[in-house]
């Protein structure tokens, strides 16, 4: 490694090592480690080398567990690269000083607006304590929990014998601000410890990069088994969703981001870990007072006093408006805006991200993605008010202190129910189905699904479901899975 002297990596979130396990729970900032590092590592490598050999003697006797081991792991480990990844991978390895010491990078998993996301191999994982590891946490319940007499017991099983053990490490754009970056490490140390929150192992800075370490979580493309998505799948990722966004909320924090990308589900394991808190702000940030705040009585009072009750659309808008533009947080993609967003709210609340989960239920049981697709908020606006209607949307435009008109005419005033546009999206007929029960009609738990959905899309935030109130709906509340079970195309993103 050289002379740490030389060393400008810094460790901005220390790993503990098991020693310094109780004092690493801080978020701080602080000076080189690498020398620190160094020092135990070699120590301990010692350590691990020896218990190595021991269970390489040890293993002969055991070669089914090996086998299983390997064969895990090769999946992994051996993955076709491809030479431009190859040579961005060695191009971070040269420039961010120390890092190869500490992993060894072996494929590029995720490319967004403001980071690249690499699978590595974390060389020093036996020095540290590894709390987030929640394989490795389970397998220590289970031989915790282990009958006495069971030869199941964690000393029985060789320590090294498990798989190399893989992160994610998310190199973050230095086009991004500091205060951004670091409002993303705070947040995330933050929530350490919360179901279904990816949990920070650390973070390393060299001059003007910075990396997060994060576990790997092996997951599938959305855009593979959404469509195949059953009710009861699609109950089984929205608690483990909701069960994340309960946790974050009951932080006062806010994703801001919620879509199908941040959400990393395997279908195969049912799991699901919320990730990318690089536009999460905490609640109350930047606000200003909003007219959605007021009495109903204050609104109408103010609405009343407004240019645009005095003169109606149909005068037009002043060509010289010298009132100074309303400004408010839109970070967030488009097609998963809340209503508030597009009408620039300034007193934004975590019920955001609960407008951009029901867009994820609406894309699952309309099986079409992306379900909203505008080029920027003006369409963004006409979209939602196709669906709700432009009664409904003015109405919240006035919630907010605004106005929304359209001349549009295919915009009705009811717009239509979420259980007629899930069944022209898949092309399912209810003609002569009165009753409901005909072949194209929802099913019960559909509907269940469907009376769900509603309460996600209200446009109203305040009237909207809440996290925790979600996880109580009849639509999740069903064949409950345990708190246990469910630990387990970029769009553009723009900021005012
Ligand atoms: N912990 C992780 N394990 C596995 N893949 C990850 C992990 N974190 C991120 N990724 C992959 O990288 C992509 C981008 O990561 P994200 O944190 O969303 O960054 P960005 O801010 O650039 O969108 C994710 O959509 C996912 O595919
Ligand atoms: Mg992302």
């Amino acid at each position: 490694m050289g002379d740490t002297s030389e060393h400008t990596t810094s460790c901005l979130l220390g790993k503990s090592t098991m020693n310094d396990y109780n004092s690493q729970h801080r978020f701080d900032i602080h000076r080189d480690r690498d020398r620190e590092i160094a020092d135990s590592a070699e120590e301990d490598n010692n350590d691990v080398m020896m218990d190595h050999e021991e269970q390489l003697r040890m293993s002969e006797d055991d070669h089914i567990d090996e086998e299983a081991y390997e064969s895990e792991w090769s999946e992994e480990s051996e993955e076709d690269v491809d030479p431009v990844v190859q040579e961005d991978m060695d191009k971070f390895q040269a420039t961010f000083k120390g890092i190869k010491d500490r992993f060894r990078l072996i494929n590029r998993i995720g490319e967004g607006t403001f980071s690249t996301v690499y699978k590595a191999e974390d060389l020093n994982y036996d020095i540290f304590y590894n709390d987030w590891d929640l394989e490795e946490n389970e397998k220590n319940e289970q031989f915790r929990w282990a009958a006495p007499g069971q030869k199941h017991g964690r000393e029985a099983l060789p320590l090294n014998r498990r798989r190399p053990k893989i992160v994610a490490i998310k190199q973050i754009y230095v086009t991004s601000s500091p205060n951004r970056i670091l409002n993303e490490l705070d947040l995330l140390n933050d929530l350490r410890g919360c179901v279904a929150v990816c949990p920070l192992i650390t973070a390393y800075r060299h001059t003007d990069q910075v990396v997060a370490v994060l576990p790997y979580f092996k997951h599938t493309d959305f855009r593979e088994y959404f469509r195949k998505m059953t009710i009861d799948d699609c109950k089984i990722y929205f608690r483990s969703l909701f069960t994340a966004l309960a946790a974050v909320h009951e932080r006062g924090i806010l994703h801001r981001d919620i879509k199908p990308t941040n959400f990393l589900y395997e279908p195969s394991k049912r799991r699901g870990v919320l990730v990318d808190f690089g536009l999460a702000e905490r609640e109350g940030t930047d606000c200003k007072p909003c007219a959605c705040t007021q009495s109903e009585r204050e609104r109408a009072r103010h609405f009343r006093n407004s240019a645009a009750h005095f003169n109606g659309p149909s005068q037009g808008y002043p060509k010289n408006d010298s009132r100074p533009s309303r400004r408010a947080n839109r970070a967030g993609t488009r097609g998963f805006r809340a209503p508030e967003v597009l009408f620039k709210c300034t007193e934004q609340t975590t019920k955001i991200d609960i407008w951009s989960v029901g867009v994820i239920l609406l894309t699952i049981m309309s099986k079409r993605f992306p379900f909203f697709n505008s080029a920027d908020d003006v369409e963004a606006m006409i979209e939602i008010a196709t669906v709700k209607g432009t009664k409904a949307m003015k109405q919240c435009a006035l919630l907010h202190g605004t106005v929304f008109e359209t001349n549009i005419p295919t915009i009705g005033q009811q717009g239509f129910s979420l259980e007629k546009i899930i069944l022209w999206s898949t092309c399912r007929d209810e003609k002569d189905d009165k009753e409901g029960e005909g072949e194209g009609a929802l099913t019960e738990d559909e509907q269940c699904a469907v009376r769900f959905l509603n309460r996600c899309l209200e446009w109203d935030p305040a009237r909207r479901i809440s996290a925790r109130e979600a996880l109580r709906h009849e639509f999740l509340r069903v064949g409950e899975a345990s708190d246990h079970e469910m630990i387990e195309e970029d769009d553009e993103l723009d900021m005012i």
